[in-house]
Protein backbone atom coordinates (compact mmCIF):
# COMPACT_ATOMS: atom_id res chain seq x y z
CA UNK A 1 0.00 0.00 0.00
CA UNK A 2 1.21 3.16 -0.89
CA UNK A 3 1.22 6.16 1.12
CA UNK A 4 -1.71 8.12 -0.64
CA UNK A 5 -3.78 4.93 0.29
CA UNK A 6 -2.39 4.86 3.99
CA UNK A 7 -3.93 8.44 3.95
CA UNK A 8 -7.49 7.30 2.54
CA UNK A 9 -7.41 4.54 5.00
CA UNK A 10 -6.55 6.91 7.80
CA UNK A 11 -9.77 9.05 6.55
CA UNK A 12 -11.75 6.35 6.67
CA UNK A 13 -10.84 4.89 9.92
CA UNK A 14 -11.63 8.20 11.67
CA UNK A 15 -15.22 8.43 10.00
CA UNK A 16 -15.66 5.03 11.19
CA UNK A 17 -14.88 5.28 14.62
CA UNK A 18 -16.73 6.81 17.50
CA UNK A 19 -14.74 8.15 19.79
CA UNK A 20 -11.77 9.25 17.98
CA UNK A 21 -8.95 10.91 20.71
CA UNK A 22 -5.49 12.56 19.98
CA UNK A 23 -2.57 12.28 21.99
CA UNK A 24 -0.01 14.58 21.29
CA UNK A 25 3.58 15.34 22.38
CA UNK A 26 6.44 17.62 21.93
CA UNK A 27 6.53 16.85 17.83
CA UNK A 28 3.56 18.75 17.23
CA UNK A 29 4.43 21.50 18.36
CA UNK A 30 8.19 21.72 16.82
CA UNK A 31 7.50 22.95 13.54
CA UNK A 32 5.66 26.42 15.52
CA UNK A 33 9.94 26.70 16.36
CA UNK A 34 9.67 25.17 19.94
CA UNK A 35 12.34 22.40 20.49
CA UNK A 36 11.44 18.71 21.49
CA UNK A 37 12.95 17.64 24.59
CA UNK A 38 14.60 14.37 23.38
CA UNK A 39 17.08 13.68 20.19
CA UNK A 40 20.31 15.58 19.32
CA UNK A 41 18.57 18.98 19.08
CA UNK A 42 16.17 18.52 22.24
CA UNK A 43 16.41 20.72 25.12
CA UNK A 44 17.70 17.78 27.13
CA UNK A 45 20.72 17.56 25.12
CA UNK A 46 21.74 21.14 26.14
CA UNK A 47 20.66 21.54 29.65
CA UNK A 48 20.61 18.41 32.31
CA UNK A 49 17.32 18.15 33.51
CA UNK A 50 17.76 17.36 36.74
CA UNK A 51 19.16 20.83 36.75
CA UNK A 52 16.02 22.64 35.71
CA UNK A 53 12.93 20.55 36.33
CA UNK A 54 12.61 18.79 39.31
CA UNK A 55 11.46 20.63 43.25
CA UNK A 56 15.07 19.58 44.27
CA UNK A 57 16.94 22.03 41.72
CA UNK A 58 13.94 24.37 42.61
CA UNK A 59 14.46 24.30 46.01
CA UNK A 60 18.21 24.77 45.50
CA UNK A 61 18.84 27.52 43.05
CA UNK A 62 14.84 29.03 41.94
CA UNK A 63 16.73 31.85 40.68
CA UNK A 64 18.83 29.96 38.05
CA UNK A 65 15.51 27.88 37.45
CA UNK A 66 13.39 30.53 36.31
CA UNK A 67 15.90 32.26 33.91
CA UNK A 68 15.85 28.85 32.23
CA UNK A 69 12.18 28.84 32.61
CA UNK A 70 11.58 32.53 31.61
CA UNK A 71 13.26 31.95 28.07
CA UNK A 72 11.06 29.50 27.33
CA UNK A 73 7.82 31.14 28.58
CA UNK A 74 9.11 34.40 26.85
CA UNK A 75 9.80 32.37 23.57
CA UNK A 76 6.33 30.14 23.73
CA UNK A 77 4.24 33.93 24.48
CA UNK A 78 5.15 34.68 21.18
CA UNK A 79 4.75 31.11 19.42
CA UNK A 80 1.62 30.32 17.20
CA UNK A 81 -0.37 27.44 16.84
CA UNK A 82 0.86 25.44 13.24
CA UNK A 83 -1.77 23.71 10.75
CA UNK A 84 -1.87 20.13 13.08
CA UNK A 85 -2.89 22.32 16.35
CA UNK A 86 -5.81 23.99 14.12
CA UNK A 87 -6.59 20.73 12.20
CA UNK A 88 -7.03 19.39 15.81
CA UNK A 89 -8.93 22.16 16.66
CA UNK A 90 -10.92 21.92 13.67
CA UNK A 91 -11.68 18.75 14.17
CA UNK A 92 -13.17 19.00 17.40
CA UNK A 93 -15.60 21.34 16.80
CA UNK A 94 -16.66 19.19 13.96
CA UNK A 95 -16.90 16.19 16.44
CA UNK A 96 -14.76 14.37 14.62
CA UNK A 97 -12.09 14.28 17.66
CA UNK A 98 -13.71 13.88 21.46
CA UNK A 99 -10.56 14.97 23.08
CA UNK A 100 -6.72 15.91 23.02
CA UNK A 101 -4.88 14.64 25.50
CA UNK A 102 -0.94 16.16 25.53
CA UNK A 103 2.10 15.89 27.66
CA UNK A 104 2.69 19.66 26.68
CA UNK A 105 3.02 22.50 28.58
CA UNK A 106 3.04 25.08 25.47
CA UNK A 107 -0.59 25.97 25.77
CA UNK A 108 -0.64 25.76 21.92
CA UNK A 109 -3.69 23.43 21.51
CA UNK A 110 -6.24 26.29 23.46
CA UNK A 111 -4.66 28.84 21.24
CA UNK A 112 -5.61 26.78 18.42
CA UNK A 113 -8.90 26.65 19.72
CA UNK A 114 -8.94 23.37 20.89
CA UNK A 115 -11.81 23.10 24.47
CA UNK A 116 -11.73 19.53 25.77
CA UNK A 117 -7.84 19.53 26.12
CA UNK A 118 -6.05 17.29 28.95
CA UNK A 119 -2.92 18.88 29.90
CA UNK A 120 -0.76 15.97 31.62
CA UNK A 121 1.81 17.70 32.21
CA UNK A 122 0.73 21.30 33.02
CA UNK A 123 1.09 24.54 31.80
CA UNK A 124 3.82 26.80 31.40
CA UNK A 125 2.14 29.89 31.70
CA UNK A 126 0.78 29.06 34.25
CA UNK A 127 2.44 29.86 37.83
CA UNK A 128 1.78 28.79 41.03
CA UNK A 129 2.64 29.15 44.63
CA UNK A 130 4.95 26.94 46.33
CA UNK A 131 3.20 28.25 49.86
CA UNK A 132 -0.83 28.34 49.64
CA UNK A 133 -3.06 27.81 46.26
CA UNK A 134 -2.80 31.00 44.37
CA UNK A 135 -2.34 30.54 41.02
CA UNK A 136 -1.59 32.92 38.08
CA UNK A 137 -1.96 32.64 34.45
CA UNK A 138 0.92 34.23 32.33
CA UNK A 139 -0.15 37.01 29.89
CA UNK A 140 2.53 38.95 28.98
CA UNK A 141 6.59 38.71 29.07
CA UNK A 142 8.28 38.30 32.09
CA UNK A 143 11.33 40.34 33.65
CA UNK A 144 14.25 39.19 35.51
CA UNK A 145 12.81 38.93 38.82
CA UNK A 146 11.41 35.34 40.71
CA UNK A 147 7.60 35.77 40.76
CA UNK A 148 6.19 36.25 43.62
CA UNK A 149 2.62 35.59 44.74
CA UNK A 150 -0.14 38.68 45.41
CA UNK A 151 -1.49 36.38 48.57
CA UNK A 152 1.41 35.33 50.73
CA UNK A 153 4.38 36.79 49.09
CA UNK A 154 6.13 33.33 48.78
CA UNK A 155 7.84 32.50 45.25
CA UNK A 156 5.99 30.86 42.61
CA UNK A 157 6.88 28.21 40.24
CA UNK A 158 5.89 26.96 36.79
CA UNK A 159 2.89 25.22 36.95
CA UNK A 160 4.39 22.35 35.59
CA UNK A 161 5.09 18.42 36.48
CA UNK A 162 8.70 18.21 37.00
CA UNK A 163 10.74 14.90 36.89
CA UNK A 164 10.03 12.86 40.15
CA UNK A 165 6.81 14.52 40.57
CA UNK A 166 3.16 12.84 40.57
CA UNK A 167 0.91 13.97 37.80
CA UNK A 168 -2.86 15.52 38.37
CA UNK A 169 -3.90 12.41 39.86
CA UNK A 170 -7.28 13.39 38.90
CA UNK A 171 -6.18 14.51 35.69
CA UNK A 172 -4.43 11.47 34.68
CA UNK A 173 -7.71 9.25 36.10
CA UNK A 174 -9.14 11.43 33.48
CA UNK A 175 -6.95 10.84 30.56
CA UNK A 176 -6.95 6.86 31.21
CA UNK A 177 -11.12 6.66 31.25
CA UNK A 178 -11.15 8.88 28.05
CA UNK A 179 -8.23 5.99 26.02
CA UNK A 180 -10.23 3.59 27.63
CA UNK A 181 -13.79 4.56 25.70
CA UNK A 182 -11.53 5.37 22.65
CA UNK A 183 -11.79 3.51 19.56
CA UNK A 184 -9.29 4.95 17.60
CA UNK A 185 -6.51 7.26 19.02
CA UNK A 186 -4.08 9.21 17.33
CA UNK A 187 -0.26 9.72 18.41
CA UNK A 188 1.11 12.64 17.63
CA UNK A 189 4.54 13.53 17.74
CA UNK A 190 6.04 11.80 20.89
CA UNK A 191 8.83 9.47 21.55
CA UNK A 192 6.26 7.66 24.18
CA UNK A 193 8.92 7.46 26.34
CA UNK A 194 7.69 9.19 29.51
CA UNK A 195 5.41 7.40 31.95
CA UNK A 196 2.68 7.29 33.29
CA UNK A 197 1.76 9.29 29.77
CA UNK A 198 3.30 6.89 27.32
CA UNK A 199 1.08 4.18 28.96
CA UNK A 200 -2.20 5.89 27.66
CA UNK A 201 -2.25 4.97 23.88
CA UNK A 202 -1.24 1.60 25.18
CA UNK A 203 -4.24 1.54 27.67
CA UNK A 204 -6.23 2.55 24.82
CA UNK A 205 -4.60 -0.64 22.54
CA UNK A 206 -5.45 -2.64 24.98
CA UNK A 207 -9.56 -1.76 25.63
CA UNK A 208 -9.61 -2.36 21.58
CA UNK A 209 -8.36 1.34 20.20
CA UNK A 210 -6.95 1.40 16.86
CA UNK A 211 -3.92 3.71 16.60
CA UNK A 212 -2.51 5.91 14.30
CA UNK A 213 0.81 7.54 14.70
CA UNK A 214 2.02 10.34 13.32
CA UNK A 215 6.11 10.49 14.15
CA UNK A 216 8.69 10.72 11.18
CA UNK A 217 11.01 8.59 13.86
CA UNK A 218 9.66 4.99 14.18
CA UNK A 219 8.82 4.58 18.21
CA UNK A 220 7.64 2.28 20.74
CA UNK A 221 3.96 2.69 19.69
CA UNK A 222 4.70 1.63 16.03
CA UNK A 223 4.42 -1.92 17.04
CA UNK A 224 0.77 -1.11 18.29
CA UNK A 225 -0.02 1.02 15.52
CA UNK A 226 -2.67 0.46 12.48
CA UNK A 227 -0.69 2.67 10.50
CA UNK A 228 2.24 4.62 10.92
CA UNK A 229 2.98 7.74 9.33
CA UNK A 230 6.61 8.90 9.00
CA UNK A 231 6.06 12.56 7.88
CA UNK A 232 6.03 15.73 10.18
CA UNK A 233 2.34 16.20 11.88
CA UNK A 234 1.67 18.94 9.66
CA UNK A 235 2.28 17.20 6.31
CA UNK A 236 0.41 14.14 7.48
CA UNK A 237 -3.03 15.98 8.98
CA UNK A 238 -3.16 17.95 6.03
CA UNK A 239 -3.15 14.92 4.22
CA UNK A 240 -6.06 13.14 6.41
CA UNK A 241 -7.69 16.35 6.31
CA UNK A 242 -8.42 16.39 2.80
CA UNK A 243 -9.13 13.26 2.50
CA UNK A 244 -11.33 13.32 4.97
CA UNK A 245 -13.11 16.04 2.91
CA UNK A 246 -13.86 13.57 -0.34
CA UNK A 247 -15.49 10.98 2.30
P1 LIG B 1 10.30 13.94 22.94
O1 LIG B 1 11.31 15.03 22.70
O2 LIG B 1 10.69 12.81 23.80
O3 LIG B 1 9.83 13.34 21.55
C1 LIG B 1 9.44 14.17 20.49
C2 LIG B 1 8.98 13.29 19.34
O4 LIG B 1 8.50 14.13 18.31
C3 LIG B 1 10.09 12.43 18.73
O5 LIG B 1 9.65 11.08 18.66
C4 LIG B 1 10.29 13.02 17.33
O6 LIG B 1 10.61 12.04 16.36
C5 LIG B 1 8.92 13.62 17.06
N1 LIG B 1 8.91 14.75 16.12
C6 LIG B 1 9.86 15.67 15.86
N2 LIG B 1 9.45 16.56 14.95
C7 LIG B 1 8.18 16.22 14.62
C8 LIG B 1 7.19 16.75 13.73
N3 LIG B 1 7.43 17.85 13.00
N4 LIG B 1 6.01 16.12 13.65
C9 LIG B 1 5.74 15.01 14.39
N5 LIG B 1 6.63 14.47 15.24
C10 LIG B 1 7.83 15.06 15.36
O7 LIG B 1 8.98 14.69 23.46
P2 LIG B 1 7.73 14.07 24.24
O8 LIG B 1 7.43 12.69 23.79
O9 LIG B 1 6.67 15.08 24.17
O10 LIG B 1 7.92 16.09 30.25
O11 LIG B 1 8.31 14.04 25.70
C11 LIG B 1 7.50 13.65 26.76
C12 LIG B 1 7.84 14.42 28.00
O12 LIG B 1 9.24 14.40 28.24
C13 LIG B 1 7.52 15.90 27.93
O13 LIG B 1 6.18 16.18 28.20
C14 LIG B 1 8.42 16.47 28.96
C15 LIG B 1 9.69 15.71 28.68
O14 LIG B 1 10.56 15.56 29.73
C16 LIG B 1 7.73 17.02 31.19
O15 LIG B 1 7.96 18.19 31.02
C17 LIG B 1 7.18 16.46 32.45
ZN1 LIG C 1 0.97 32.20 48.13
Amino acid sequence: MNSEEHYRLAAKLIRKSNYTVAFTGSGISAESGIPTFRGSNGLWSKIDPMKVATPEAFHRDPYFVWEWYRLRINKILHTKPNQAHKILAKWEEKDIIKYVITQNVDNLHREAGSKKIIELHGNILRIRCINCTHKEEITKKLDSTVPRCSVCGSIMRPDVVWFGEALDPIILANAFDIARKSDLMLVIGTSAQVYPAAAIPIEAWRNGAKIIEINPEETSISNYAEISFRDKATYALIKIDKELSKL
